[in-house]
């Protein structure tokens, strides 16, 4: 391993509890079912809503269990989506410079920094080729996640429908049923040949009889994901215009989440651009933790029609009253500055490459994956790895689909982290995903060196 990787190691190492090395720094927080049952009084009046107590063992935390047990120390975190680096220099003085600034302190307008709009609306406005107004289109969120909390908050009544594809990003589901929402799935079809060879994520479809069958008078809304996590596929101008004429035809508000709208490698396409009539139905989500390489910041923002986003921005008032201050003033500092700097170009480019250092270890292996067309996430189909019969899985691993064992696995034997899909399944449609492992790519250059080094080491279990 390079200098540079040593290092990042064992810096992790020294902040590190002696078994989660690479994991700590980043865990997600995990509910703990136990805990809540142990404090349960005779009365019952300390149980937990349904809508917390009720979940099944996150994979974050199975993930968490399996580094702790590997004789692999420390992991190499493959898992989780968040950079191995730091925002580029320019915005970071830029949230150094806020922090001694009096205002920038205190609470923010609850729609947002007029700055931020404003750098947004301006950032924006050219894709839209018209000016986008920063005081009634845009609004600023805590998180892209916090922003799709607000939408969904804005618009659903119990019962309703929000159809979403599978798979999908988890926090999408809470976020429906908190208001009451009922979700209905539908599968994105992974490419018939994903188990021998390599392939576009774009061959991962939409079976559009499917889509429509699923629509009814109770539906609502549709949740789009582009470029899409985790499959990397970047959805066509052509299927991005079947889906909108259904949503017009019905009237169903489409809330496009579009956080990895500055990574792509192919043509990408905004749905809310395509008809003066999808843009009417259309809510884009954007995260400017994925922008500038700062997920912990919390910045957020959605962008669409005056009449939709007021509701929205109301929503937000009442979940969290206003975002980080300074945060978002650095984020303005982002928006202004990026294109000038030639960061969005710097950007794409930066991640591709690490894509395609990362992805020559499957190459090399002979192991087909889904050649991302967007964002820092690659699907790999591991059927080739066999997993010995009598491998000692514990029960709660042993119970869920083949991805989860092979995450287990992937962990204790080469001692590289990375995340099972099926998560983002139901489990009806589980099966479709349960060779595939996810990978983020958004590390440093020396990680994935290393991580290839491990992922070598499968070579003995594949057939
Ligand atoms: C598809 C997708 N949407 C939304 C988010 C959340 O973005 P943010 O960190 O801005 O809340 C993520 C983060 O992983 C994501 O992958």
């Amino acid at each position: 391993m390079s200098r540079l990787g040593a290092q990042l190691l064992s810096t992790h190492l020294r902040t590190a509890t002696p078994k989660l090395p690479l994991l700590r720094a980043n865990v997600r927080p995990v509910f703990e079912v136990r805990f809540y049952s142990e404090i349960m009084s005779g009365s019952g009046k300390l149980k937990p809503a349904a809508r917390v107590s009720g979940q099944k063992q996150d994979v974050w935390s199975i993930i968490n269990e399996a580094a702790a047990a590997s004789p692999q120390q420390p992991i190499v975190n493959m898992g989780q989506g968040f950079f191995g680096y730091n925002p580029p220099p320019f915005i970071l003085d830029a949230a150094k410079d806020a922090l001694d600034r009096v205002e920038c302190n205190q609470y923010s307008p609850t729609k947002g920094r007029p700055r931020l709009k404003k750098a947004i609306a301006d950032a924006y406005s050219p894709f839209w080729g018209r000016k986008i107004d920063p005081e009634t289109e845009v609004t600023i969120t805590t998180g892209a996640n916090e922003g799709m909390l607000s939408a969904f908050m804005a618009f659903i009544e119990p019962e309703d429908e929000v159809i979403i594809f599978e798979p999908f990003f988890d926090q999408y589901i809470s976020n429906i049923e908190m208001p009451g929402g009922k979700i209905v799935y539908v599968p994105m079809h992974p490419p018939a040949t994903g188990a021998t060879k390599t392939s576009s994520a774009a061959e991962w479809t939409i079976d559009f009889d499917e889509l429509e069958r699923a629509i009814t008078p109770r539906t609502k809304m549709i949740v789009l994901n582009t470029p899409h996590n985790p499959v990397g596929k970047v959805f066509s101008k052509d299927e991005l215009q079947r889906i909108g004429d259904l949503c017009v035809k019905n009237e169903i508000i489409i809330l496009s989440d579009e956080v990895y709208d500055r990574l792509y490698y192919v043509p990408f396409t905004r749905i809310s651009r395509l008809s003066p009539e999808i843009e009417r139905l259309t809510i884009t989500v954007g995260s400017a933790g994925k922008n500038f390489y700062a997920t912990g910041w919390r910045v957020g923002w959605l962008m669409g029609p005056a009449d939709l986003i007021k509701y929205v921005s109301a929503a937000h008032t009442r979940i969290c009253y206003s975002s980080v201050s300074p945060l978002q003033e650095a984020c303005a500092v982002g928006f202004e500055q990026a294109d000038a700097k030639g960061f969005w170009d710097e950007t794409i480019k930066d991640m591709k490459a690490k894509m395609d250092r990362f992805n020559e270890v499957w190459d090399e292996l002979g192991m087909p994956y889904s050649e991302p067309e967007g964002g820092y996430f690659v699907l790999v189909n591991m059927k080739k790895v066999k997993v010995p019969e009598d491998y000692p899985f514990p029960p709660h691993v042993a119970s869920r689909p083949r991805d989860f064992k092979l995450a287990w696995f992937l962990i204790q034997e080469v001692g590289v982290a990375a995340i099972p899909p099926t998560e983002f399944y139901t489990a009806k449609n589980a099966h479709m995903a349960e060779d595939y492992i996810r990978f983020a790519v958004c590390k440093d250059d020396d990680v994935l060196e290393e991580a290839k080094r491990r992922l070598r080491g499968l070579k003995k279990y594949m057939e």
